[in-house]
């Protein structure tokens, strides 16, 4: 598979699971909504790989803002996903941390369009160094 298939794929797989995991989480259903989150966990690891893959295609201008601003939110965005995780555990014990989680959770989707956007940017701005 090229890192190109591999990265798009793997990122939309990653966007239907955190979208699957919203709608369970609203309606309650614990266990499709664990078993989302687990998908969206392993599909955002794939992702990251081929990020890494497809990057080595390009010449990403390691000293431009946006290549750094990227790597920065990219990095910040990867450790914030436990913060969803620890409030939902945390909502498995006391429902009331539910309000609280919902809020972690959305924040956490914002940061990803927000990393999403300035990869894309990034690769626009960047020079092909062989065909994708
Ligand atoms: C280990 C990770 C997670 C655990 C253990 C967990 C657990 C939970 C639990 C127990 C609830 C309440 C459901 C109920 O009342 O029965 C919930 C709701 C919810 N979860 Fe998660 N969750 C996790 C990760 C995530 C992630 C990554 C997202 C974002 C995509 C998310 C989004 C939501 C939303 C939007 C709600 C509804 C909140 C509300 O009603 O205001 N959760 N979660």
């Amino acid at each position: 598979m090229t890192p190109t298939i591999g990265f798009v794929g793997s990122l939309v797989l990653t966007l239907v699971c955190l979208g699957a995991a919203v709608v369970t989480g609203y309606k309650a259903k614990r266990k499709v909504h664990l078993t989302s989150v687990a998908g969206a966990v392993a599909m955002l690891v794939a992702t990251i790989y081929y990020a890494i893959e497809l990057g080595k295609l390009y010449d990403l201008h390691q000293d431009s803002m946006i290549t750094r601003v990227h790597l920065s939110v990219a990095k910040v965005n990867t450790a914030a996903y436990l913060l969803p995780a620890v409030t939902g555990l945390r909502t498995l014990k006391n429902p009331a941390g539910r309000k609280l989680h919902g809020k972690v959770a959305w924040a956490v989707l914002l940061l990803t369009v927000f990393t999403a956007v300035t990869g894309c940017i990034m690769l626009l701005q960047a020079d092909l160094l062989v065909p994708a």
